[in-house]
């Protein structure tokens, strides 16, 4: 990696912010109910703590319109206190005067974890001034929030910016120089073939992306919503399914420029329908030209599977993004773990999972041990995979 990290300059004993992504899933009773994120945040914090530092953490959590107690971090004190064997230190808020007097009284080998960063709209506003409270606080900024590297956020890029002017290391954590070098290696030098999946709900939201992808994979597999709006562009009828009549032409135009580049994309052959997402009456498995017009398509099938499973046998190099039916409800989810099943099963690909929904996936089919990395950044992972200037990491110092 071409960013300095925390291995590169001598952090001993110093007061340090760490910017982590502790937005972790919770339940209606405030239960974490995934601890991927925190679990990742631990090799940093522990190898920070041996060198005698004192740290400063800090995270969003959920998006709130201002202060709100559902998105408070108390859950994540609690776990990262249980994980670390020590008392984690918490402050209600991150700027007042009582965090600031917190931090200033932080010893060496303490951690303290601030209040949500996002109970204030300068956050998101990337306010220098806010946060200037932390910059002359610290002596030092570690990144380790690869899920929140794509946001131009105060305590994402404003702080380690300001830091940097004042002659303070701003540098990578463990995690974010992991999750780098993983989805540059499979995605710029991949072992071929390559072939991606993309699914999810929307084609007008993966273009950037598979006009990305066109120029580096083999094969591109497309499942999920947006198939539909890719059958259409083919002519073929999609009855009540997910459709983007604005991105017919679109999808029409990626067909084409497929053929031009030798690429092949593949599309499903047939189709569950459902006459109803919420409460189903009837669930059939249809070819891909007899889509019943009064029925919705939530999930690719059995011969799709089969199909999907073909392509991707002789991979050496997978990347997956996004669900291939309604996975989220049982009914429909099958494609999406048969498919996260049929990934387990390759022995010599490198197989990187693009975080979010395809990372809770693979967790769901229980294979999550079987992939060579499965990114805790969602959107993060897929403006890398289109090539986007990811803010949180070209602030940090060059090597
Ligand atoms: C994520 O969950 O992808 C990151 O934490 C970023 O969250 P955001 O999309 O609310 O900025």
């Amino acid at each position: 990696m071409d960013k300095k990290t925390i291995k590169d300059v001598d952090l001993s004993g110093k007061k340090v912010f760490v910017r982590e992504d502790f937005n972790v899933p919770l339940d209606s009773n405030g239960n974490i109910t995934d601890y991927t994120r925190i679990d990742a945040a631990l090799p940093t914090i522990k190898y920070l703590l041996e060198k005698n530092c004192s740290l400063v953490l800090a995270s969003h959590l959920g998006r709130p319109k201002g202060r709100d107690p559902k998105y408070s971090l108390v859950p994540v004190q609690k776990a990262l206190s249980e994980r670390l064997g020590i008392n984690v230190k918490f402050v209600p808020d991150c700027v007042n005067d009582e965090a600031k007097e917190a931090i200033k009284n932080l010893k060496p080998g303490e951690v303290l974890l601030l209040e949500n960063v996002r109970f204030y709209k300068e956050e998101e506003a990337n306010d220098e001034s806010f946060a200037k409270n932390w910059a002359d606080l610290v002596d030092a900024f570690v990144c380790d929030a690869f899920g929140s590297v794509h946001r131009a956020h105060a305590s994402v890029e404003a702080l380690p910016r300001l830091m940097k002017q004042m002659k303070k290391p701003v540098v990578a954590g463990f995690l974010v120089e992991k999750e780098l070098e993983y989805l540059d290696k499979a995605l710029n030098n991949p072992k071929r073939p390559f072939v991606a999946i993309l699914g999810g709900s929307k084609v007008s939201t993966k273009i950037d992306v598979i006009n990305s992808l066109m120029n580096k994979v083999d094969k591109l597999l497309i499942g999920g919503g947006m198939m539909f709006t890719f059958y259409k562009a083919m002519g073929i009828d999609v009855g009540k399914s997910l459709l983007e009549p604005d991105y017919i032409s679109v999808a029409f135009d990626i067909l084409q420029k497929s053929k031009e580049k030798g690429i092949s994309i593949v599309l499903p052959v047939d189709v569950v329908v459902t006459d109803s997402i919420d409460n189903p009456t009837k669930i059939e498995t249809v070819g891909k030209n007899n889509i019943p017009s009064d029925m919705i398509g939530v999930d690719i099938g059995s011969s799709s599977i089969r199909l999907f499973a073909d392509e991707l046998k002789n991979a050496k190099t997978v990347f997956w993004n996004g669900p291939l039916g309604v996975f989220e409800k049982d009914e429909f989810s099958k494609g999406t773990i048969e498919i996260a099943k049929v990934l387990a099963s390759l022995k010599d690909a490198v197989k990187v999972i693009g975080g979010g929904d395809s990372a809770a996936a693979v967790a769901k089919a229980g294979v999550e041990s079987k992939m060579t990395h499965i990114s805790t950044g969602g959107g993060a992972s897929l403006e890398f995979v289109e090539g986007k200037p990811l803010p949180g990491i070209v602030v940090l110092d060059d090597k």
